[in-house]
């Protein structure tokens, strides 16, 4: 019972009024034995100790933003192509952005969503593995919507589309936006359209082609992105030579 016009992404919504963490809600959810539509959404309007990539927390001011999670079964999914599901995601959120702002949204390697130089939204995929294929996922997504303050200390570089916009957002207008592009992206996905998925993913990224500064255990280098492999490592040029990265194993200056 909701406006929504998609197929099956956020035609189950559930809106908590306050919630730890709503990958957390959903998890627990899952593990209870009656099956759970795929595409439930799970959204909170105050996410109490939301969580991000890398242990970190995900602080989100309550009321202004969107903090919410969507089941999915990627069943068709091979393991070692586990990294296109993170594209597709990405994809859609940019591409939701994109309808509200026109210039300036890109996807950082992996999978946060910037404005410019600032971070607006972040994407935790936890996804449940049996054997050699794929059982279910949690998308959470987290993004700044209607926030007009933030501590410099705690988010580095934070943004939001009330920033950019100069005028509020209504957030389920925009979770439907979002919904409706992760679903279609995620069809995509199903057909096995990965070279697609990639193309679009790398037509969005950020610092994709541009020189820029990383640094590696202290080394500071110079270097361009020139691909993202199917496994989703960085791959970067510096002074003619390829290095590949892992997750969590370069740093963006
Ligand atoms: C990151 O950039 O580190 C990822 C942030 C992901 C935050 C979202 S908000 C909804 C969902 N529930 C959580 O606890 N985390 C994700």
């Amino acid at each position: 019972n909701n406006t929504f016009s998609t197929l099956f992404v956020g035609q189950n919504l559930i809106r908590l009024s306050a919630v730890d963490s709503t990958n957390n809600f959903l998890k627990m959810m899952v593990s209870k034995s009656e099956p759970l539509p795929e595409g439930t959404v799970i959204m909170a309007d105050n996410q109490f100790a939301g969580r991000g990539q890398q242990e970190n927390t995900w602080y989100s001011e309550p009321g202004l933003n969107l903090t919410f999670s969507i089941f999915l079964k990627p069943v068709f999914l091979p393991i070692n192509k586990q990294f296109m599901l993170n594209i597709a995601v990405s994809n859609g959120i940019n591409k939701a952005l994109g309808r509200f702002v026109k210039d300036g949204i890109t996807v950082k390697w992996p999978n946060d969503i910037y404005y410019n130089d600032s971070k607006i939204g972040g994407v935790l995929i936890e996804n449940s593995l049996s054997g050699n294929s794929f059982k279910s996922s949690i998308v959470g997504i987290g993004m700044n919507v209607n926030q007009q303050k933030f501590d410099i200390e705690k988010t580095k570089v934070a943004t939001s589309l009330y920033e950019i916009l100069q005028h509020d957002v209504n957030l389920i207008e925009l979770l439907a936006e979002i919904c409706s592009h992760i679903e279609s992206q995620y069809l995509q996905l199903k057909g096995g359209n990965y070279n697609r998925l990639m193309k679009e993913y790398l037509e969005n990224l950020y610092r994709f082609n541009k020189l820029g500064f990383y640094r590696q255990n202290g080394e500071v280098f110079e270097a361009t992105i020139t691909r993202i492999t199917e496994a989703g490592q960085l791959v970067l040029l510096s002074s003619g030579k390829e290095r590949v990265y892992n997750f969590k194993e370069v740093e963006f200056l």
